[in-house]
């Protein structure tokens, strides 16, 4: 919990105290957020309007919420970040609704962040790392399609163009094993050779950084999770996967002519409901040279009814 959660729930109580004249004010959930805006309305000299600190479970001398449904209360402080939505509805089914509803005060964001117990699990640091960076969420996209792909029984190979060092593809096949997609192989292309020579004005992305030649090494990290490797140039090796059903790709080639030469058999071979996930169609401006792999996206998949939702780098096969 922030000080700037705590700061902005003390500035918009002390607004909305004032704006409904409220009478009394229940504080929930034990934060250092409540503490601050308790501190905030007696400094202000409105102790006597404070009914008290109410939490679910009931901690730290605070009391259980269903005290409140037999007190009368016209305002709610909630003073969780990340659980204001868990709060607030264990507060309704403790209380129930009123024939007039308390006003509410809420601040920060921190609820929309990704949140899923196995991704937080699965996403502990590993001794290879991923370096799927070139776009904020692709790791939470990632899981995502995959858990969606589980829930609906979906089969086919999971494959990254672009392998590296293998921690994404490793981190792949662990979140494969964990959601019950054994019988999907999770397959890794690079050339482990550095970026091949520019084949298009579209190819524009190199970088030192990127080479890893150590193909052994790589192999003696992913096999124990199950992963097979394809070595050499994608814009060949990518016909290795003909006649396999795909059910995630993900392309993190960061140039345009490996992306394009393997996009039209991913796209063919993929299995409705399946995804194909870019690192650099909704990147960051320090990839704005993977333009390339972006071109290439949007060139094939949207022409072929794929949904992609904007900014997400995910093209899903609906039909
Ligand atoms: C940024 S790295 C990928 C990072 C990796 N996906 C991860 O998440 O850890 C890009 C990789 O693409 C590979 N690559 C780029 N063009 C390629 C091509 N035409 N054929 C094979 N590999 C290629 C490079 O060798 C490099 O390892």
């Amino acid at each position: 919990m922030s000080d700037v959660f705590a700061h902005s729930l003390v500035q918009r109580t002390l607004q909305r105290v004032t704006a409904v004249d409220a009478q009394q004010i229940a504080l929930i959930g034990f934060t250092p957020a409540t503490l601050a805006v308790d501190h905030a309305l007696r400094e202000a000299g409105l102790e006597n309007r404070i009914l008290g600190t109410y939490d679910e479970p009931a901690a730290g001398g605070c009391r259980p919420l269903t005290d409140l449904r037999d007190q009368p209360h016209d305002l709610l402080i909630i003073g969780h970040d990340a659980n204001k939505a868990a709060i607030l509805s264990a507060y309704r089914s403790a209380v129930g609704e009123r024939p007039s509803p308390p006003a509410v005060v809420l601040a920060g964001t921190a609820h929309l962040d990704y949140h899923d117990p196995d991704f937080e699990m699965l996403n502990a640091p590993a001794l290879v790392p991923s370096y799927a960076t070139g776009s904020p969420h692709t790791h939470e996209h990632l899981f995502q399609c995959l858990q969606a792909a589980a829930a609906h029984d979906l089969r086919g190979a999971i494959v990254e163009f672009g392998a590296f060092k293998g921690g994404t593809t490793a981190w792949l096949a662990r979140v494969a094993t964990h959601l019950g997609l054994t019988d999907s192989p999770v397959i890794g292309f690079d050339s482990w050779a550095g970026f091949p020579p520019r084949r298009s004005v579209l190819d524009l992305y190199e970088h030192p950084r990127c080479v890893f030649t150590d193909l052994d090494a790589v192999r003696a990290y992913t096999e124990p999770f199950g992963v097979q490797l394809v070595a050499g140039d994608i814009t060949n090796t990518y016909l290795q996967l003909a006649g396999r059903p795909l059910l995630l790709c993900f392309f993190d080639t960061d140039n345009y002519s490996p992306a394009r030469a393997a996009l039209e058999l991913c796209a063919e071979q993929l299995v409705v409901g399946g995804s194909i996930v870019f690192d650099h169609v909704a990147t960051t401006p320090d990839y704005v040279d993977t333009l390339g792999e972006r071109i290439a996206a949007y060139e094939l998949l949207p022409p072929l009814g794929f949904l992609h939702l904007h900014r997400t780098g995910v093209f899903t096969k609906i039909a």
